[in-house]
């Protein structure tokens, strides 16, 4: 039988439950930089993220996001970011399309552009996670999109949601952020959370101490803006040298897949190790922190030491993104 046009409709739209008007400043926004977050947006954001550890910690339901849908687009390997995004969705009651150890799957290995792939997606979601190996890829996904994108890692670029719960785990661990000394240790020129981190920390009254060897030095544009802001700034090839000074110690994996070179990585590969004797020089109050995964840049036997605190970033990763998400899409 044809379709006669007289058919009952399903559903009478009108008496539609509606989504609430959204009402936050980040509504509809990309996440693409930490340059956009001021210390204002800054701390709406940590204050959201502290709601939702009270939310999650007390065993508490919300579903302020159900009925939206995130779509996961993942062309590097993730399991923190993937995983911490899909939670913190879960957990607010929202679903998710995960496309995130398949790329190899899907249209993207029939030769698909990202902006084509994106406005495939967007048709399916309210918001898109994009990690991608190409630096700016997030800019070009957002061009091409309707729907928020939040950058989940652009090469070596730039991993702001990273960056913003690196910065709320020094808030939670040390209780602010202003006349701290923090020293980053390892692949400081490909480490994308490095660049993010450093860039925010330029808004805050702090020491920076720069720990690599020469050929994984900061990119010298992004030294040039440290020193530009005026910030205290040192670098070392050695952890000694700042071992017993810092408040904080982040540590980053030397990272094999950005090396176009074996033997070269090779050489840097085990430069840097954090032992429980090393952590015997540093400041009682000091925190060792550390995006992961590791690959033996801290030592195992320091995980029983109450200053690491990489799993509890970890943690706090879930609530910054519950947080994120909440906000670009209007749910406050
Ligand atoms: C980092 C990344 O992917 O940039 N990990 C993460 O997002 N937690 C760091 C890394 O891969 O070494």
């Amino acid at each position: 039988m044809g379709y006669d046009g007289n058919l009952t409709p399903l559903f009478d739209c009108s008496c539609l439950p509606k989504r609430s008007a959204p009402y936050t400043e980040f509504f509809g926004q990309d996440i693409i930089a930490v340059s956009q977050f001021d210390r204002r947006r800054l701390a709406y954001i940590f204050q959201r993220a502290d709601e939702m550890r009270d939310l999650v910690t007390h065993g508490g339901v919300s579903d302020l996001l159900r009925g939206y849908v995130l779509a996961c687009l993942f062309y590097e390997p993730s399991t923190r970011t993937s995983a911490s995004f899909i939670a913190a969705m879960h957990r607010l009651g929202g679903s998710v399309i995960p496309i995130t150890q398949g790329v190899q799957f899907s249209s993207v290995s029939k030769g698909e552009s990202l902006p084509d792939t994106i406005r495939v997606l967007e048709q399916y979601s309210d918001v898109i996670v994009l990690r991608h190996p190409d630096v700016g890829s997030a800019q070009v996904a957002a061009d091409a999109a309707s729907v928020p994108i939040i950058n989940g890692g652009d090469g070596i670029g730039e991993h702001p949601t990273q960056a913003l719960l690196d910065l709320f785990t020094i808030y939670e661990e040390l209780g602010g952020v202003d006349g701290l000394k923090i020293a980053m240790v390892g692949d400081l020129r490909y480490g994308r959370t490095v660049h993010s981190l450093t860039r925010l920390l330029l808004q805050y009254d702090v020491s920076l101490r720069f720990v690599s060897p020469d050929t994984l030095r900061l990119p010298l544009n992004l030294m040039n803006t440290v020193i530009d802001s005026g910030t205290n700034v040192r670098e070392t090839d050695s952890v000694y040298d700042v071992i017993g000074d810092a408040d904080v110690l982040y540590v980053t994996r030397i990272q094999k897949e950005r090396f176009s070179d074996t033997k070269a990585y090779d050489e840097v590969k085990d430069a840097y190790e954090i032992t429980p004797a090393l952590m015997r020089l540093a400041k009682e109050r000091m925190v060792v922190m550390h995006p992961l995964p590791r690959v033996g840049e801290i030592h195992t036997a320091v995980d029983a030491d109450p200053r690491a605190a990489y799993f509890r970033q970890v943690r706090n990763g879930m609530y910054i993104r519950m947080a994120l998400l909440a906000a670009v899409l209007g749910q406050a």
